[in-house]
């Protein structure tokens, strides 16, 4: 059984006001990619889905004159630092389990390297899953921030995510031998 569900942290203001910034479609989108990834490399799809439904809560909004300016963002973003100790406050507060809330929040710090200097980072299975499930749902120019979904149909499709990840997660009911 988990301590939370992926509609508490989805339906949470805090989610709803920073995913307004960086697209709530393209979290949904990347919550279902991480479900898909998870089975794939046998890691937890509860702690897959929700670092990928909050991987971009980081954001700032970088605006220059009433428009979004893609240098000033590239120069000074660090949205997956800002990102993973959201979630990390977050999730702790909506009585996440402790272990669960750092696992997910370092997939989070992880999901990108693009304010990292160069170098090779040797991203584990769960964080794997998350870059990976974000690169899936990115499209040029950063417009996959700009796809739009009704409420209706993110809280629907978040919903049947739980609903599988529930099916996955709870043990086997225990049959009675007579
Ligand atoms: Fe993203």
């Amino acid at each position: 059984m988990r301590n939370v569900t992926l509609e508490q942290v989805f339906m949470h203001p805090i989610t709803q006001k920073y995913l307004q910034r960086s697209g709530i479609a393209h979290a949904v989108a990347v919550a279902e990619y991480a479900y898909i990834f998870a089975k794939r490399f046998k890691v937890n799809p509860d702690h897959a889905t929700k670092a990928a439904l909050l991987h971009d809560i980081g954001h700032y909004t970088w605006y220059r004159d009433g428009e979004w300016d893609y240098d000033l963002y590239k120069e000074n973003d660090i949205h997956a630092i800002k990102g993973a100790s959201r979630a990390h406050k977050l999730l702790i507060r909506i009585g996440e389990d402790r272990h669960a809330a750092k696992q997910i929040a370092v997939a989070i710090l992880l999901h990108t390297d693009s304010y990292l200097p160069e170098g090779e980072l040797e991203l584990k299975p769960l964080q794997q899953v998350v870059h990976l499930a974000d690169e899936a749902d990115e499209e040029t120019g950063g417009n996959h921030h700009y796809k739009t979904i009704e409420a209706h149909v993110a809280l629907e499709r978040i919903r049947a995510l739980d609903t599988q990840i529930e099916k996955e997660t709870s043990p086997e009911p225990v049959r009675e031998i007579i």
